[in-house]
């Protein structure tokens, strides 16, 4: 199975999965650290795509509040980059550990690391668990959950030259220094609100 096709079977898949989640009322769901909702993610691969290698396949990528593991199975079986998915919601996380097996059998294996960790990625407690250095993120991303906290660790802690993707609603001027601005991705318009990815670097 090349990319295009495992990427198709993961894009039905979640639809599926999210529109069997909504039907019963499962969907949108808040918790004590923010709200779990589904990116989308034909608009996450058209973004991934536009960043012209920014992402570095040889180090980690962080899904800081991975939900349902949509965005960290894109990463890890699509893309082939090692990835940690931290969650702070157990059940979202206990739940989406059933995907990994169900789509196996669907032919898509997870060719590249994925450690998924039950958490708060703002503590250091998540990454001794998982065996990963903070400083060897290269890349982490973010769906507007403690957004501002990512952004300082990263700062504070995180690899000279790495990159933090914060997807979001459209906003030119969200700052997040000292991490630089380098670039923003518009994606199309979903929940009824323009999104986009905003790439900034440490
Ligand atoms: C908007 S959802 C995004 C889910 C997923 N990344 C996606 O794109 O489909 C944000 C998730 O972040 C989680 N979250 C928020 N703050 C967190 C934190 N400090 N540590 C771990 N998870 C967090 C929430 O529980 C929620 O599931």
């Amino acid at each position: 199975m090349d990319a295009a096709q495992k990427f198709e079977l993961l894009r039905r898949f979640f639809d599926e999965v999210n529109g069997r989640d909504k039907a019963i009322g499962k969907g949108d769901k808040s918790n004590s650290v923010g709200v779990y909702m589904p990116s989308d993610l034909a608009s996450i691969k058209q973004g991934i795509e536009q960043l012209d290698g920014m992402i570095d396949p040889a180090g980690w990528f962080l899904d800081g509040g991975a939900g349902k593991l949509q965005v960290a199975l894109l990463m890890a079986g699509v893309y082939e980059i090692p990835t940690l998915a931290v969650e702070y919601d157990g059940e979202l996380l206990i739940e989406s550990s059933y995907y990994i097996p169900e789509l196996k059998r669907r032919g898509f294996e997870v060719s590249a690391p994925l450690v998924m960790q039950k958490g708060n990625f703002l503590t250091d407690e998540v990454y001794k668990r998982a065996g990963i250095n903070f400083c060897d993120i290269t890349t982490s991303m973010n769906f507007y959950s403690d957004h501002l906290g990512l952004a300082r660790k990263i700062a504070k802690e995180g690899k000279k030259g790495s990159v933090f993707i914060f997807h979001g609603p459209e906003r030119r001027d969200r700052d997040f220094s000292p991490l630089k601005f380098e670039r923003e991705i518009i994606l199309r318009k979903y929940y009824s609100v323009d999104r986009g990815l905003y790439i900034y670097r440490k």
